[in-house]
């Protein structure tokens, strides 16, 4: 598929047709637009990260460091974007990161996301901390793909439950978060006392779930504050360590990923402990102040563990280049986070497809441009460090 030839249908648009994108094309833009239309909690929640912002400003100024090199007179008429990411077929190395809480963004919240993914084909990956649950999710996205991100809470048999819930619904691959066993600290929310989890949005999983539902003394309509409360005691979870890992093997047949690995030791301990992939990310800067920027850490464990294991990325990825520099660098896929919500604040599931075709075709436009026929032929010679 050329992705590319979304641009030229926005041109004829424009010139024969006198319609014009009704979001932008400037996909480093669309934060500010967002901006124009989201409530104060739900820009406070979805735009800033943790503490001073310096980490989500290192996410950013790590891409800024390196530069490509464009190469010419290589034939690259005819590209390839796709690819294979522990079984799941993919049109293109992207996918939707998984993000809580979704209706924050627009009333149709992941319903609209898991539509458009599906819709070209892209792999939806579903949040625990989900405004719809498990078996929502799974009937918007329907034929797509789908994975699930797990938050591991202190409560075995809400934890055995969810798995068995995603199973059940197609979900293939399990991304545990290893970075949020506590949120972390949040000045914009926290300046609001906004935390939208307290009115019982976004745990539709834990409230649609037996388990959960099973220790609660009345029905939740009865008591909501109780089963606020019962959640609130299962999702902090800092005690998990590398010994518990063996419980999802247990519990789950298919390939593990885990999120929010920053250090090569980190990597060669997931790579030790079985595990099938990472995603390095630093949670788009919302847990720890002062981390080190995501790109800035992936060289050095794509070096350590590529051979072992299936290395994704996320955190600060913006553009179609942005993507191109991830994958050069050593990530088979990479994971968009706040983009796809600015889409989805401004226009529902149009607004994501709208996103994510333009970041496809700027991939696919920064690729060609570049001399490579298909993304699985970048290698760090293809950038230059500044
Ligand atoms: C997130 N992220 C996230 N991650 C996760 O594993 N489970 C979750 O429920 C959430 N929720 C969430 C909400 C919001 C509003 C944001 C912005 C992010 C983190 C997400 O998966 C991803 O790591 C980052 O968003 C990547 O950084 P960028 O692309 O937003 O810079």
């Amino acid at each position: 598929m050329n992705y590319a030839d979304h641009q030229l249908g926005i041109y004829l648009q424009g010139m024969f047709a006198d319609q014009k994108p009704a979001i932008t094309t400037d996909l480093a833009a669309l934060e500010h637009a967002a901006a124009t239309v989201l409530a104060p909690e739900a820009l406070g929640y979805i735009t800033p990260s943790a503490g001073s912002g310096a980490t989500a400003a290192a996410n950013r100024a790590a891409f800024d460091r390196w530069r490509i090199v464009p190469r010419m007179l290589r034939g690259s008429a005819q590209r390839d974007l796709s690819t294979t990411v522990l079984g799941t077929a993919m049109p293109a190395p992207v996918m939707i990161a998984p993000v809580g809480i979704q209706t924050l963004a627009h009333p149709d919240g992941e319903l609209a996301t898991a539509r458009a993914a599906a819709a070209l084909g892209l792999t939806y990956v579903h949040s625990t901390q989900s405004a719809h649950s498990f078996e929502q999710v799974a009937e918007a996205s329907g034929d797509g793909a789908r994975w699930y991100q797990l938050y591991w809470p202190t409560d075995p048999d809400v934890c055995v439950s969810f798995l068995e819930r995603a199973k059940a619904g197609g979900y293939t691959t399990l991304v545990v978060t290893l970075d949020t066993t506590l949120l972390g600290y949040r000045p914009r929310d926290l300046d609001r006392g906004f935390l939208p989890f307290l009115h019982n949005v976004g745990i539709a999983n834990y409230l649609t779930d037996p388990a959960f539902l099973a220790k609660l003394a009345k029905p939740v309509d009865e008591d909501p504050r109780a089963a606020t409360l019962h959640w609130a005691q299962m999702f902090p979870n800092p005690g998990l360590s590398w010994a518990d890992l063996p419980f999802l093997r247990e519990h789950w047949d298919g390939p593990i990923v885990l999120k929010g690995i920053c250090a090569v030791d980190d990597a060669r301990l997931a790579a030790d402990h079985g595990m099938d992939g990472i995603v390095v990310s630093n949670h788009g800067g919302r847990q720890v102040d002062g981390a080190a920027g995501s790109l800035d850490v992936l060289p050095g464990i794509a070096e350590a563990v590529g051979d072992r294991l299936t290395i994704l990325f996320d955190s600060g990825v913006r553009t179609g280049s942005d993507v191109f520099k991830a994958l050069a660098l050593g990530a088979q896929a990479v994971l968009i986070g706040r983009p796809f919500l600015y889409g989805l604040a401004l226009a529902g599931q149009a607004g994501v497809d709208h996103v994510l075709r333009c970041l496809l075709a700027e991939l696919d436009l920064t690729l060609a441009l570049s001399g490579y026929g298909t993304h699985r032929d970048l290698t760090p010679e293809a950038l230059l460090p500044t």
